[in-house]
C-alpha cells in the first residue's frame, strides 16, 4: 500500500538516498534503522510529501503528491525530528487548534489526552512540557484524525530511558487498537526490536538488510559475543588485536573505545563460547594483561550493523 520504486535524492554530489526500493503492507510497524546520516529523514520526508525525488516513483494507497496531495494528506499522519508547538497554548488547547484544522469534534481532543497520557498536563502551557511530553503530545497530534499511515521520525531521540518506554507502550496499545500502518526512523536497535514487525537497516542513501528482527539475526547466526574490559598491562592493543585473533573460533574483533595503549575494551566473536573463553583466560594471563570485566551476551541488530559496515549505529 505504500510504494517506493527506485527512488533517489542528491544535496550536491551527496546521494542521501540511493535508488531505494521498499514496500511497506498496510498494518505493518515498519523501523527505519540507521545512524546519523543514513538518509532516514530524506527518505520518510519524500513519502510525507515535504521532499521531492529526483528520481524514482512513491505511491501511497495507489496514489501521488503530484496528483493527489490532499487526498494523501487525509490519510497520513506525521512527527517530524523536531516538533515546535505554540509556546501560549496549552497541552489541551493544542489539541484542539489542530482538531479544529482537520474538522474533528472537541471531545477528540479529550480522548487524546488520555491515550497519549497528558490528562495531568492538560492545562500546562506547551513551553513547560517536558521532552517526553512533548513527544507524547506531538504524537497526539498526529493520530488524532485517525490516520491510516502514521510517520514519526525519531520519536524518542534524546529521551531518558523512562520517557522512551512510555512513548513505546502508548505506540504498543495503538498497533493493539487500530489497523495503523507505521513508519518509524530511529537510531536505537532497541526500538526497532520492540517495537516494529519488519526492520530495514538503511546507510549510506541504501537498504542493507530487511526482516524480522529473528530473520536479521539468522543472517548473523553464526559466532557468540564475548565483551571484555582490561587494566593496564604490558601488551599494547595492536599486539593484543593480533593475539586476540589467534583464539580457536576467532571470527571478529572490535575495539570498542580508543584506548590508552595500556587499558582495553572491545568485543570478541567466536565460533564458540566454551572454546574460546578459557582460551581467552589463558592469552591475557600469558600476555599479563589484568582482566577486570568480562561477559558474553546474546547478538543484536547493532552487531549485525558493525558486521556489515565496520561501525556502530549510534556511532
Ligand atoms: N537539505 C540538505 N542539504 C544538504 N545535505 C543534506 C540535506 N538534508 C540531508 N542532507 C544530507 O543527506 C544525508 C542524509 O541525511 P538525513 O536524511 O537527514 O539522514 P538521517 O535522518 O538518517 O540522519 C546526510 O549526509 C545529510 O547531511
Ligand atoms: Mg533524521
Amino acid at each position: 500500500m505504500i510504494n517506493i520504486e527506485s527512488v533517489s535524492k542528491s544535496f550536491k554530489s551527496l546521494r542521501a538516498v540511493d535508488n531505494l526500493s521498499l514496500t511497506i503492507p498496510a498494518g505493518q510497524f515498519l523501523a527505519l534503522l540507521g545512524p546519523n546520516g543514513a538518509g532516514k529523514t530524506t527518505l520518510v520526508e519524500m513519502v510525507e510529501g515535504l521532499q521531492t525525488p529526483d528520481s524514482g516513483q512513491i505511491t501511497l494507497f495507489g496514489l501521488t503528491w503530484a496528483r493527489h496531495g490532499s487526498q494523501i494528506r487525509a490519510k497520513l499522519g506525521l512527527s517530524l525530528q523536531e516538533t515546535r508547538f505554540v509556546d501560549k497554548l496549552t497541552v489541551r488547547e493544542t489539541l484542539e487548534l489542530f482538531g479544529s484544522f482537520y474538522g474533528l469534534p472537541r471531545a477528540r481532543s479529550q480522548e487524546m489526552l488520555r491515550l497519549v497520557d497528558l490528562e495531568a498536563k492538560a492545562s500546562t502551557y506547551t513551553v513547560h512540557l517536558s521532552g517526553g511530553q512533548r513527544q507524547r503530545l506531538a504524537l497526539g497530534v498526529a493520530v488524532m484524525h485517525r490516520p491510516e499511515l502514521l510517520i514519526l521520525d525519531e520519536p524518542t531521540t534524546g529521551l531518558d530511558p523512562n520517557a522512551r518506554r512510555d512513548l513505546w507502550q502508548i505506540l504498543l496499545d495503538l498497533k493493539r487498537q487500530t489497523g495503523t500502518t507505521l513508519i518509524l526512523t530511529t537510531h536505537y536497535m532497541e526500538e526497532a526490536e520492540q517495537l516494529c514487525d519488519r526492520i530495514v537497516i538503511m546507510d549510506q542513501g541504501k537498504i542493507l538488510a530487511d526482516g524480522t528482527l529473528a530473520q536479521l539475526l539468522a543472517q548473523y547466526a553464526q559466532g557468540e559475543v564475548i565483551t571484555y574490559g582490561t587494566g593496564a598491562g604490558p601488551t599494547d592493543g595492536p599486539e593484543l588485536a593480533a593475539q586476540l585473533a589467534q583464539l580457536p573460533g576467532y571470527l571478529a574483533h572490535h575495539a570498542l573505545s580508543p584506548t590508552d595503549g595500556l587499558s582495553h575494551q572491545g568485543q570478541l566473536l567466536v565460533q564458540d563460547l566454551a572454546t574460546a573463553l578459557p582460551a581467552l583466560l589463558e592469552l591475557l594471563k600469558t600476555l599479563q594483561v589484568p582482566l577486570l570485566q568480562i561477559g558474553s551476551r546474546k547478538k543484536t541488530l547493532d552487531d549485525l550493523f558493525v558486521a556489515m559496515t565496520g561501525r556502530n549505529l549510534q556511532g
